[in-house]
This record gives structure tokens, C-alpha cells and sequence, in this order.
């Protein structure tokens, strides 16, 4: 098989835009495109100011400098990248359905089977197509029969390849993956993908295995990871009622060796466009093939992380003296985690939506996202109109001018500066009590406590 020299990349998103500029910088003989209906989202990727990319991740501009130009480029022209690619990664948004059979549990599929006819329809020679997006088991099946059925007699070798990169990392794990994971039935496709990846990451690190194994391995990757978070969410409440401190707890379990340190920092509740998506889309699956234990083991996670974000705003309002009417509580984050701009399904989204219903007055800053986006994550629950959203929430792009006059300071989101600000200066700024309700456990109790501030952090 021919050594690959084109790649084209459907989906200029979280995932499509880093990893194909990585693969393009660690690559400089194979031509990347990106493409995308979104031209907004383009233009951003072409912006001359690589401060304006349209996904913020620490490093990603210094890659993107580098290749962008020389064989990086982003297009809306889909037809023409698909034509001229040797490879077709597809790396679509793949949300939860919102409508019909599988509502708000299976995956929605539709905009990863409009990729595969438009690639049936236009493509004149071989291709290799690689699912890229995050796919229930066995999808490979569906593409390959719409490829052969629509097609015009091209031969389309179908490839899982899997993301496993983390948002606010993303450069990091791109540059130095755990594993890479490559499923197929081709040796000679498998091959020509490996190649892509050999160009920087050592052999042993990416592993081949059959298509459902692989497809099946990325759901099951963020089911164990998100499940880790509620296990230790869980335990952060009976730490809260019997004097134990959660962190103390995930020291001391994370030291054996066979458990690990890593992902047992209790938080108040895990968002991300992805756990939630996939294991909701894994129980739809063991449902669909009628195994209800397994579907109800696995949905508890789901259930544990909404009740851990319920609870965080209970807790706040119970604090408050039952009643946060008209109190002006200062949210520090709306990111759903540090290090990205991406809010979807972030825990502040529904500790705000809770405490509006009771008719708190919140004012948002966070670093890097928008007032534009924190209203636009509101107004899309429904929960009340446009204008009481707009009433009742305000965002500014100063953390002091957001606890100013405060009476409790919220911590959604574990921004490392949040923890270098003045606040002895806060301290004298706002209401008393002074409340902080640390979501995150980020700050420093012992030093909030001497300045007279009522802290409180989950899990203790
Ligand atoms: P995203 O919404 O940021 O990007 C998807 C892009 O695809 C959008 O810009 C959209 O306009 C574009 N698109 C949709 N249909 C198209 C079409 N027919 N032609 C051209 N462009 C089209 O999504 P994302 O976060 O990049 O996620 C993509 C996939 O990767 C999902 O399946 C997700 O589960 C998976 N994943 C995401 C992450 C993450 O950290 N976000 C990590 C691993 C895997
Ligand atoms: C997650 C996985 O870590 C990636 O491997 C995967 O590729 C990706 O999902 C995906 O498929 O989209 P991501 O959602 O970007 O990555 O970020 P994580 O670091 O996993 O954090 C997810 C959520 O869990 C965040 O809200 C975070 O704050 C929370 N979390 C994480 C905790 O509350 N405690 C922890 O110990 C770890």
C-alpha cells in the first residue's frame, strides 16, 4: 500500500482541530485538511491570530503556527478535501439524541451518516475512512453498508480510531498518548494508519485490535473514568456527615498501587460533552440487547453525578439560612473543568439553573468563557425566559467586581488563579457571614478561615 500523503479531516471541532494539527506538525510530507460546515468556526481556525483559534488548549497555538500553512489547512470546501484525500477521518459531533426512539440515551447519529454518503457520493478512488468520533459498538457495520450501497465502486476501508485526549491537555496527550488505539479488519489500512502515528509515538503504544473491540473500548474508557468520579463523589457525602475528609480518604486508597491516584479528587460533579454522552449511550446499548443489570450498573454513575450536583446547590441554599432570595452569589468558573473554554454539560450550568428557581442573583466570571455562551448554556434548559436569565445573571470579566458586595462565593471550576487572588481584599468587599462554598476544594480552609470567611468545600 501506498504511503498516505492526503489526509482530510470532517469536524474542525474539539478533537478534529488539535489532533490533526498534531498529526500534521509530527507529519510535515502528508497534506491535512480540516474542513467543516461551520465557516465561522474556519474562519477562527485561519485567523492570523492564533489567540483567536475557536478551541482554547494550552500549546495548541504554538502547534498550529507551526504546521498551519505548510500542510495544515482548514477549508469549508468538504466535497474537494474528500475527493483529494487518500484518508478520511470523521470526527463529527455525535450528542445525545433529543427526539424518537433512544431519546436522551443513544447516540445521534445522523451527522456521522451525512459524512459517509457525502463521501459515497463524491469520492472517485480508494479511501480509507477512519471513525474518529466517539461511536456506539458496531457502527462500523452501518458506515461500511452506506459506503458499498451509495458509492460508485470505490473500495472503502473502514478503521476505529478512537480519541482519548482530554480537554485542557489536549497538546499534552496528543504529544504523548497512553496508547493509541487503532480497530480494523485491513492489515494494509491498519498499517498505513499506524504510519501516521509512528511519526511520534513509540510502537508498542498504539495497539490494533478488531473494530467492535476498539469502537467498544472508548465508551468503556470514559464509563471506568467517570465512574472513578462518582465513586468518589459518593464518598465525599458520607465523608461530609462523619468527620472523615474526602481528600484524606483519596490519598490514602490512591497509594495502592492497584487502585491509583488518579481521577478521585471529589468535585461537584463531572460535565464535559463525553462521560455523560457515553455512558448514557452504553446503558441504551446493554439495554437494547436486554442485559438490564448491566445498563442499571452503569446508569447509577449517572444518577450519583446529578445528585452530587443537586446537592452542591442544596447545600448552599441550606447554609444560606434556606433562602437565597435576592442574595448575590458570586460563581468563580463555568468551564467544566480548568484550562478549556468549553462549558457543555458543566456542573455550574445546573448549581445556577437550582439557584435561580430560588431566585439567587448570581454574577459569573470565569477566564475563558463568554457571557455570550454562559446564556446561551442557560437558555437552553428552558427553565425560564431569555430575559429573567439575563435579570438574574450577570457576567463580568473581573473576579473582584463579581465578589464585590457578594454573600457567598462559589468555586465551579478548579481555575488555578482563583487561588492566587487577594482575599483578605475580598474578604473586606463582601457581605457577613461571608460565605465560600468550594465546589472544587481548591482554596486554602485554613487560610480563608483566619480571614473570617464560612468555608465550606465537598467532602468534609
Ligand atoms: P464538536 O461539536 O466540537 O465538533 C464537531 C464539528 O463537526 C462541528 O464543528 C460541526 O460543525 C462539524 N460537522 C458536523 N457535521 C458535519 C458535516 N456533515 N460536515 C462537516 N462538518 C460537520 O465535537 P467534538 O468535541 O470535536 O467531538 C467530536 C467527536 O469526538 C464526538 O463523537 C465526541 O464524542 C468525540 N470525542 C470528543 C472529545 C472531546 O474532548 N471533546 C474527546 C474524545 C472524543
Ligand atoms: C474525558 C476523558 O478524560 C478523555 O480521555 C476522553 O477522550 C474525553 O473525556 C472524551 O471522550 O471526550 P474530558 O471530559 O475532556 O476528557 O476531561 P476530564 O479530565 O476527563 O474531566 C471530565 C470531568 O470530570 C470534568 O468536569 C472534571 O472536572 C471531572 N473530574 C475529573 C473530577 O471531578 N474529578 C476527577 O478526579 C477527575
Amino acid at each position: 500500500m501506498k504511503a498516505i500523503k492526503k489526509i482530510t479531516c470532517i469536524g474542525a471541532g474539539y478533537v478534529g482541530g488539535p489532533t490533526m494539527s498534531v498529526i500534521a506538525q509530527k507529519n510535515p510530507d502528508i497534506a491535512v485538511t480540516v474542513v467543516d460546515l461551520n465557516q465561522a468556526r474556519i474562519a477562527a481556525w485561519n485567523d492570523a491570530d492564533l489567540n483567536n483559534l475557536p478551541v482554547y488548549e494550552p500549546g495548541l497555538d504554538a502547534v498550529v503556527g507551526e504546521a498551519r500553512g505548510r500542510n495544515l489547512f482548514f477549508d469549508t470546501d468538504v466535497d474537494k478535501a474528500i475527493r483529494e484525500a487518500d484518508m478520511i477521518f470523521i470526527s463529527v459531533n455525535t450528542p445525545t439524541k433529543t427526539y424518537g426512539k433512544g431519546k436522551g440515551q443513544a447516540a445521534d447519529l445522523k451527522f456521522v451518516e451525512l459524512c459517509a454518503r457525502q463521501i459515497a457520493a463524491v469520492a472517485t478512488d480508494d479511501k480509507i475512512v477512519v471513525e474518529k468520533s466517539t461511536l456506539p459498538v458496531r457502527t462500523a457495520e452501518a458506515l461500511k453498508n452506506i459506503l458499498e450501497n451509495t458509492g460508485n465502486g470505490v473500495n472503502f476501508r473502514i478503521l476505529s480510531n478512537p480519541e482519548f485526549l482530554a480537554e485542557g491537555t489536549a497538546v499534552t496527550d496528543l504529544h504523548n498518548p497512553d496508547r493509541v488505539l487503532i480497530g480494523g479488519e485491513d492489515e494494509e489500512a491498519i498499517e498505513a494508519l499506524v504510519n501516521v502515528y509512528a511519526a511520534w509515538v513509540p510502537r508498542e503504544r498504539i495497539l490494533t485490535t478488531n473494530l467492535w473491540s476498539s469502537e467498544l473500548s472508548k465508551l468503556v474508557a470514559n464509563a471506568f473514568l467517570a465512574q472513578r468520579v462518582s465513586s468518589i463523589n459518593a464518598i465525599s457525602e458520607l465523608c461530609e456527615v462523619t468527620g472523615a475528609n474526602v481528600d484524606e480518604v483519596s490519598r490514602a486508597i490512591g497509594q495502592d498501587s492497584r487502585i491509583g491516584p488518579k481521577f478521585l479528587k471529589a468535585s461537584v460533579g463531572f460535565g464535559g460533552s463525553c462521560f455523560q454522552k457515553d455512558i448514557l449511550n452504553l446503558v441504551y446499548i446493554a439495554r437494547s440487547y436486554n442485559l438490564t443489570a448491566v445498563a442499571d450498573y452503569w446508569e447509577q454513575v449517572i444518577i450519583m453525578n446529578d445528585h452530587q450536583k443537586t446537592r452542591f446547590a442544596e447545600k448552599i441554599i441550606q447554609t444560606m439560612y434556606n433562602t437565597v432570595n435576592g442574595k448575590h452569589i458570586a460563581f468563580l468558573g463555568w468551564a467544566f473543568k480548568k484550562d478549556t473554554n468549553d462549558t457543555r454539560e458543566s456542573a455550574a450550568i445546573y448549581v445556577a439553573d437550582h439557584l435561580l428557581d430560588e431566585e439567587a442573583e448570581i454574577v459569573v466570571y470565569d477566564p475563558k468563557v463568554s457571557a455570550e455562551q454562559i446564556y446561551k448554556d442557560l437558555d437552553y434548559l428552558g427553565s425560564r425566559s431569555p430575559e429573567d436569565n439575563r435579570r438574574l445573571l450577570k457576567v463580568v470579566d473581573n473576579p473582584y467586581e463579581a465578589l464585590a458586595g457578594a454573600h457567598a462565593a462559589a468555586v465551579l471550576t478548579e481555575w488555578d488563579e482563583f487561588k492566587a487572588y487577594d482575599w483578605a481584599k475580598i474578604k473586606e468587599g463582601m457581605k457577613r457571614p461571608s460565605f465560600v462554598f468550594d465546589g472544587r476544594k481548591l482554596l486554602d480552609k485554613k487560610e480563608l478561615n483566619r480571614l473570617g470567611f464560612a468555608y465550606y468545600a465537598i467532602g468534609e
